[in-house]
């Protein structure tokens, strides 16, 4: 008989409490059933870098799979699940894991891209989303948030991050683990979050991907490990361990991250999981001589779950029969698995059931939410006026009104946006370039079930939007790969005959994500040929990047009218994007990660530590210093003004408060979403500090001519304390600056 057809063990109670369940289970399982909880297999390939297994490798006792891309992600689902609890002695169910990660059929934008959204409860709702489809499909838990820290846009995997601000990171990091596993963990549409790479993978040498990694501990411990105390601090429940050697002991095998930090500090109660094969990779890495020793190392440092390489199931037996793995190590390690799947519910729902979500292509309201989000998560980089291009004469006797609030001479005002209206009145439109057909290549890496026939292109959406009376042309001009049989000259007559040029070049959905690094950023192929070959025709030309990074403009950045961060956007990308260049919507987003204009630059980020020299000494020879566009860099179609910063006192002791605040006005003519971004500078401290420093952000909406206060409560020890290399936090007295906008203050701290 096997432990499902009778429901009288104490594990199978669901009334008791999960502790006596655990303990009632672990007590019955032999060292091999224990041994193979701990071991994860895959289904399917899980991206073009991982190979799917042989299915006579799987047992019924295995603890958990990932789900790679199979398309009957449910039916397999529920036949591996069968085996499981029908199968095995003691019927324990397996945990199905997935990389869900910007969406699961409707795809959402990349995480930099909703980075740049400044909206965390946006994000989250994304998260939600997300979770809620593949939670229908079978899927129990996510591998993810990435909440790796990245300056170096060569690395592929910066399209996964959130930026450059370890602060947003945090923000972002606990908003999708609270998406992901929603109030009621393992109720409906919940999923477990992972929170990933832990940790430091992002500082991968050189951009490349899978390499060395070494990090000072005073950055691991100011930008690295925030977004994942954040995520802990938040509720997720697992984290997976990194490929990365870090300063010559590899994450997947470092006592000091994954115990002391993760479980003693932090107290991390659900299970490691190591990335793919990077136990056995501890072996390439050069830290262990065998499947034996790597297998000890990771499980001693605090891995729980082996994914993929088998080598637990492969090892631990002889290791724990010769003494060199204590049999606690592996009951604890066992605990963690058990618990998850308790809290779950997955032993008193092991299968998933067909729903209306499971069988469907995304319903109206999830495109809704994906195109809101790749409409807040664009950025406007660059407008010299030419955008929003068709803004009819009756659209501006509608918003006038409103518009021309609070101005004082209202008829000569109304009367200049009439003309420029006109002015800009636009017949003939060019749209050309690799992208402005590709819909793939909206959906980005790691977009799971997303599928390019139920995605409209640049091309679909416009021709969709554009009103009547606008004639669009549209002409590839050359392929992403770069061919020299490329030829221009259609796209060239195209650009000469029309009003503007709408040109579409980036990358396609693998050219960014993992192992895909790359070291130029600037356009493949014959893309910036062709972006010469069109400025040349002097039409001005509004250029759009589908892309997983920033790419390298620099050449032809002068020569562009308008310029648009489109990302790897999503399901609804190219319908976000027809909106803004309408000028239906107004973009808002803001740079999450600084924008080089070129790749020699990096690295290059916002909160850098002041320099030696000023002035111009240190600076580049051949090329600015400066970033072509800055962390939070973001144009609107309408204006703000800051007010001088208000503070409520001028000194504020270590455990008082003090409260900064704003007026920020729209002085332009229509509606606009500003992101109030509020960094500090601590300008002589004991470790120095960065040159900004992110504490807080908030976003509101704003109609022509209105204003609101927006307020920083700063708590001393939360927002301008700074950790030591081993993270005790430090608080000194002095002077703090604080910045806004274009405005600065600055108060002291005293004992
Ligand atoms: C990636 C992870 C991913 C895992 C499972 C690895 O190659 O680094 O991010 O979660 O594969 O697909």
């Amino acid at each position: 008989m096997t432990a499902s057809s009778a429901r009288s063990y104490p594990y199978q109670q669901p009334d008791l409490p999960v502790a006596q369940r655990i303990a009632d289970l672990l007590g019955r399982m032999t060292l091999e059933e224990k041994i193979d909880q701990l071991h994860q297999s895959s289904i399917g390939d899980t991206n073009p870098n991982n190979l799917a297994q042989r299915t006579e490798e799987f047992r019924a006792t295995d603890g958990s799979f990932i789900m790679g891309g199979p398309p009957t992600v449910l039916a397999t689902r529920n036949a591996f699940q069968k085996r499981a609890m029908e199968a095995s002695r003691l019927g324990i169910p397996a945990v199905f894991g997935s990389d869900v990660i910007h969406g699961y059929r409707a795809i959402t934008p990349l995480p930099l891209a909703q980075a740049c959204s400044w909206n965390p409860a946006l994000v989250q709702r994304g998260c939600a989303m997300a979770a809620e489809e593949a939670k229908a499909h079978g899927i129990d838990w996510t591998f993810a948030p990435m909440v790796d820290h990245c300056v170096d846009a060569r690395w592929g995997r910066i399209a996964e991050t959130f930026g450059e601000s370890p602060y947003a990171a945090s923000v972002y990091s606990a908003a999708s683990v609270r998406g992901f596993q929603g109030e009621n963990f393992g109720g409906p549409g919940s999923v477990a979050a992972c929170l990933k790479h832990y940790v430091g993978y992002g500082a991968s040498e050189g951009g490349r991907d899978y390499v060395y990694t070494e990090i000072s501990s005073q950055t691991l411990w100011e930008m690295h490990l925030p977004p994942f105390e954040a995520g802990v601090r938040a509720g997720a429940r697992t984290v997976m361990s990194a490929f990365n050697d870090l300063n010559g002991t590899p994450t997947s095998a470092n006592p000091y991250t994954l115990t002391e930090i993760l479980r003693k500090r932090w107290g991390l109660t659900g299970p490691v999981v190591s990335d793919w094969a990077a136990v056995a990779q501890l072996i390439n890495q050069g830290f262990a001589a065998d499947e034996a020793e790597a297998t000890e190392k990771a499980l001693k440092a605090g891995v729980d779950i082996d994914m993929a390489d088998g080598l637990y199931r492969k090892c631990d037996v002889a290791l724990v029969a010769s003494g060199r793995l204590p049999l606690t190590l592996i009951d604890d390690a066992v605990r963690r698995v058990l618990r998850l799947k308790f809290e779950l519910g997955i032993f008193e729902h092991p299968y998933t059931e067909t729903s209306a979500l499971s069988a469907a292509a995304p319903n109206p309201a999830q495109l809704a939410l994906a195109e809101e989000l790749a409409a807040r998560s664009l950025v406007l980089l660059k407008n010299d006026g030419v955008l929003p291009f068709v803004a009819s004469l009756s659209q501006v006797e509608r918003v006038a009104p409103n518009a021309l609030k609070g101005i004082s001479d209202q008829p000569s005002a109304l009367g200049a946006m009439r003309s420029t209206c006109r002015d800009k009145t636009v017949r003939r439109i060019a749209l050309i370039g690799p992208l402005a057909v590709n819909s793939a290549a909206l959906l980005g890496c790691w977009c799971q079930q997303g599928q390019a026939a139920e995605t409209p292109s640049i091309a679909d959406a416009l021709k969709e939007r554009l009103p009547s009376g606008i004639a669009l042309r549209v002409e590839a001009g050359c392929s992403l790969a770069g061919a020299p049989t490329d030829d221009f000259s259609l796209a060239i007559a195209a650009a000469q005959e029309a009003d503007l040029v709408i040109l579409c070049v980036g990358e396609d959905g693998l050219m960014s994500g993992e192992n895909a690094s790359r070291s130029t950023l600037r356009l493949a192929g014959r893309q910036e040929e062709l972006v010469q070959a069109i400025a040349a025709t002097g039409r001005p030309v509004v250029l759009v990047i589908v892309s997983g990074r920033p790419l390298e403009l620099h050449a032809f950045e002068g020569k562009m009218a308008a310029i648009i961060a489109l990302w790897a956007g999503g399901s609804r990308a190219a319908a976000a994007l027809a909106d803004v260049l309408l000028g239906r919507r107004n973009p808002s987003g803001r740079l999450a990660v600084t924008w080089p204009r070129t790749v020699g630059q990096i690295p290059l980020y916002h909160n850098m530590r002041p320099r030696a020299r000023l002035g111009d000494e240190g600076a580049y020879r051949d090329i600015a210093t400066t970033p072509l566009y800055e962390f939070a860099h973001g144009l609107s179609y309408t204006t703000f003004s800051y007010s001088p910063i208000r503070l409520d006192q001028t000194e504020v002791s270590e455990t008082g408060k003090i409260t900064a605040e704003v007026t920020v006005t729209n002085t332009g003519a229509r509606e606009g979403v500003e992101t109030v971004f509020w960094f500090i500078r601590d300008p002589a401290a004991s470790i120095t500090r960065p040159l900004k420093d992110l504490k807080y952000f908030e976003q509101t909406s704003l109609a022509p001519g209105a204003s609101r206060v927006f307020r920083f409560e700063i708590e001393p020890q939360r927002d301008l304390s700074f950790p030591d290399g081993d993270g005790r936090r430090i608080l000194e007295p002095g002077e703090i600056i604080l910045m806004t906008g274009d405005r600065r203050a600055s108060f002291l701290v005293v004992r």
